[in-house]
């Protein structure tokens, strides 16, 4: 075989394309009826952003992360993940202080991780994902949240389970940090290495270790919940209550910690199992963070956003049948009879694709049952006829592939007829 792929990559071709577009249409669109606005990000950035950003304890960072050295010797990074990209947008575009905030923001676009590829997992996937940034509202955490709920639910996906914990304020983190330092001291010794390195650096970052032998003993460590301060409860109560009242179903999971350094009270994902019984992991995830801004250089103001996996998206609505695998069917087909009507027919299908008609046309000299038959196959509603009679008489013969009612309409009128004939059927 020639050159293919790279590992992890894929190709995304015709109707899957299309429903590609058609979910990050639908996610853009909510958005925007959140008073979200877009921005676009450029996907290489100076590696110190995720360093500083995403945290140099997280496996995002420390073992996923597209870097190398540029000709001029700059390390630059593909984006593993959009929010710290857009905190640096934010600071160097001094899009804050405005006169209300927050500022919210949406973003959509590819980002790479270097992870073993599976199901549901890439190294260059696409995620859409919006922050909200500039205030400590617990509301604003529940904005968020209710958009990403009405995006699944818009998309038909009814059975999401949106699991919730807090991992509450800086004095919270650190006075559990302390305990699990205690309760893992004489343990780390036994563990993997890179829990041994998370010991020094995180502790937090142990409890997402993936080996089996390292989960047993986090088993019986002391739960976060304990060591939450009075104000985080009481701003986790809001969130709950508030998303309670919003008929919005989540499960408070004290096990999530999520596996990016930034995150401060909120945090929350997203999970959905096809009807076909597949689990792709989390098809979304996010939380708020309060020193992000600032540890980007900028003022200390607090945010809160999520990003959905888009392959994960459209895999789960695949599967549960929500989206059209097929190819969009044709308004109409163009048929030219013999090489030199193929002129005229371009032109043809050109005016009608300008009047925002999907056409096509055949390119081979066959004969006109076998075009028929290609029409057919493309789902073409009409059948555009043109040869040499037709061309003299500045006409086309226009067939209605449904009826088999055929017609010689002028040039000039065949924008009205196919208005008319496609109009009728509703189109
Ligand atoms: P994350 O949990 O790392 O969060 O990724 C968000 C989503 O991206 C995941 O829930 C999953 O659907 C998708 N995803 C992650 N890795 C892969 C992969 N290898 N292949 C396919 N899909 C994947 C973040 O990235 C945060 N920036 C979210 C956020 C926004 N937090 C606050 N604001």
């Amino acid at each position: 075989m020639g050159i293919i792929n790279v590992k992890g990559t894929h190709d995304i071709i015709g109707g899957e394309a299309e429903n590609y577009s058609y979910v990050e249409n639908v996610m853009s669109q909510i958005a925007s009826f959140f008073a979200f606005k877009q921005v676009r990000p450029p996907v290489l950035e100076h590696s110190e952003l995720f360093v500083r950003g995403v945290g140099e304890s997280s496996d995002v960072v420390r073992k996923e992360m597209y870097t190398f050295d540029d000709k001029g010797g700059r390390s630059l990074t593909l984006r593993p993940e959009f929010t710290a990209g857009i905190m640096r947008l934010i600071v160097q575009n001094k899009l804050l202080p405005i006169s209300e905030l927050p500022l919210k923001l949406y973003y959509c676009g590819p980002v790479f991780r270097y992870e073993r590829p599976q199901l549901g997992r890439y190294r260059q996937f696409n995620q859409f994902g919006v922050e909200s940034v500039g205030h400590a509202s617990p509301y604003a955490d529940v904005e968020v949240i209710s958009l990403a709920y009405t995006i699944l639910q818009s998309l038909g996906l009814q059975n999401v389970t949106i699991k919730i914990n807090t991992l509450g304020d800086e004095a919270s983190r650190d006075a559990y940090r302390a305990a699990l330092k205690d309760f893992f001291k004489d343990k780390v010794e036994n563990m993997c290495e890179d829990c041994k390195m998370r010991y020094q650096i995180n502790p937090l970052r142990i409890l997402d270790c993936k080996v089996p032998s390292d989960q047993e003993i986090v088993k019986d460590a002391p739960k976060m919940s304990a060591y939450i301060s009075e104000a985080s409860q009481k701003r986790f109560s809001q969130v709950l209550e508030s998303l309670k009242a919003m008929d919005i179903p989540y499960e408070v999971d004290d096990t999530l910690v999520r596996g990016l350094d930034y995150y401060s009270e909120t945090v929350f994902e997203f999970h959905y199992v096809s009807n076909k019984g597949n689990d792709y992991g989390a098809i979304g995830a996010g939380g708020h963070y309060d020193k992000l801004v600032h540890e980007i250089g900028g003022p200390d103001a607090p945010g809160v956003g999520f990003s959905f996996g888009v392959e994960r998206l459209v895999s789960v609505l695949c599967d549960d049948g929500l989206l059209e695998q097929a190819d969009l069917p044709l308004d109409a087909y163009v048929m030219p009879l013999g090489i030199e009507s193929q002129k005229n027919a371009l032109m043809v299908a050109n005016e009608l694709r300008v009047l925002g008609y999907r056409v096509d046309m055949c390119y081979d000299d066959v004969k006109l049952s076998n075009m028929f038959k290609r029409a057919e196959k493309k789902q073409a509603k009409l059948a555009i006829i043109i040869g040499e009679e037709e061309i003299k008489n500045e006409a086309v013969v226009l067939k209605n592939m449904e009826t088999k009612e055929q017609i010689t309409v002028s040039l000039e009128d065949l924008g009205n007829k196919v208005d008319e004939i496609l109009m009728e059927k509703g189109e």
